[in-house]
């Protein structure tokens, strides 16, 4: 039996319809409920489905022997998993956003919202700034415009979400997209199942 996490939601259905290409389908997923595991008993294997921040403890604990994740979360989780493959898709990228007449006054420390924290922290020591990070767990937009926050560090796909909350990219930090990771054991116990899984993936792409 072969584990798969899934991220819940938009990145989650795209990976899904993937497997579902390759022939690693489950009726039950298309089904209207709210289970968070489905099988293929014929092709032994079995989905997860996680919140996309957790997929890297399911696979680095090696409850899931493969996922997919989206490279921010490996950025700030950093589990001991081997990232196998870039999928191409999922893309975005971390960058720093402030008030569109924003100024930033170097007597004091950044005051900077973020879901990202060792991220953050990482970029910030490598350009020297001293920060007061704030960590939040979604929305982040608002921060700023509460004053809860100078700038926020998040990651941004289309720039709808900043534009329609009137703030503006200052910085961009690094490109993102989801990377398909295997448990280190599994990758070795199940090497060849892990491979064919991969090698059809690739073909599709
Ligand atoms: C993410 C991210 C931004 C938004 C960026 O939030 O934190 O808010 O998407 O996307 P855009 O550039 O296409 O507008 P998400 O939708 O995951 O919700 P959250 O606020 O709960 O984190």
């Amino acid at each position: 039996m072969i584990n798969i996490a899934l991220p819940k939601g938009r990145l989650g259905n795209k990976v899904y319809n993937l497997f579902e290409q390759i022939g690693y389908e489950s009726s039950e997923m298309k089904e209207d409920n709210r289970k968070l595991i489905f099988e293929n008993k014929e092709k032994n294997i079995r989905f997860l489905l996680v919140k996309p921040s957790d997929v890297g403890v399911y696979v680095e604990k090696g409850s899931a022997d493969i996922g997919v994740v989206g490279r921010d979360i490996l950025l700030e989780e950093n589990p001991d998993v081997y990232e196998l493959m870039d999928l191409g898709f999922g893309k975005c990228r971390f960058s720093i956003a402030g008030p569109m007449d924003f100024k930033e006054n170097f007597d004091r420390p950044l005051v900077v919202a973020t879901k990202y924290l060792n991220v953050a922290k990482k970029y910030f020591d490598s350009i020297n700034r001293d920060v007061e990070l704030i960590k939040l767990n979604g929305s982040i937009e608002i921060a700023p415009i509460l004053g809860l926050s100078d700038v926020i560090m998040d990651i941004v796909e289309t720039g709808t979400t900043l534009k329609e909350n009137n703030l503006k990219i200052l910085t961009n930090i690094e490109d993102i997209s989801a990377r398909f990771v295997a448990n280190k054991s599994s990758y070795r116990f199940k090497n060849k199942k892990i491979k064919e899984i991969v090698n059809k993936i690739k073909e599709i792409l």
